[in-house]
């Protein structure tokens, strides 16, 4: 029987929020972890892979799980961002995990936006270089909302078809 495995990092608990609405929508045998407790994904047909962007860039857990990834294993990538859905950041982060699990077979990504830490966009308007980011990322406030959610459950079971009909 196919086993999946919803693996995610999380620093302020939005990638967790779509974690947790991608593993409710799986059918049959399945599993949610932090990469940190996953030492091995020998059981797993299928593993849905979950970060946010940090600093316009994956961070080092998800860079390292993303690199452990076997060959030929079916994967499927999800990420939050304060930038907004579909901006150039969102795409090259989703682009960069796919390069670091080369040889992987990627079935589907979704992004959404998350709420940034209000301390985290006053920190960052004060400086030149991120001033426009930190503008942009005010307006995810409200996200991941019930809507990102439950896109983020359509994703989980188009994949997982997608992924059965591929055995
Ligand atoms: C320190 C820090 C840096 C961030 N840098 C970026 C960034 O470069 N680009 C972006 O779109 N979002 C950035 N964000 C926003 C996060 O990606 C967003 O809030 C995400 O949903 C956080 O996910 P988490 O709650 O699972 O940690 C940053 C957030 C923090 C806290």
């Amino acid at each position: 029987m196919s086993k999946a495995l919803v693996a995610y990092y999380t620093q302020t608990g939005n990638t967790l929020k779509v974690a947790e609405s991608i593993y409710e929508a799986l059918p049959g045998e399945k599993q949610i972890n932090t990469f940190s407790e996953i030492k091995s994904l020998d059981a797993f047909d299928l593993v849905y892979i979950g970060f946010p962007i940090h600093s316009h860039n994956i961070p080092k857990q998800a860079q390292d799980f993303l690199k452990k990834v076997p060959k030929n294993k079916k994967i499927a990538l999800f990420s939050t961002h304060g930038a907004l859905t579909g901006s150039q950041l969102s795409r090259e982060a989703l682009e960069h995990a796919t390069v670091l699990a080369s040889g992987a077979q990627v079935l589907g990504t979704y992004t959404c936006r998350g709420r940034v830490p209000y301390s985290v966009l006053e920190r960052l308007q004060t400086r030149p270089e991120h001033k426009a980011w930190a503008e942009m990322a005010a307006s995810a406030r409200n996200h991941p909302d019930a809507t990102d959610l439950k896109e983020a459950k359509v994703f989980a079971k188009w994949v997982r078809d997608k992924a059965a009909a591929k055995k």
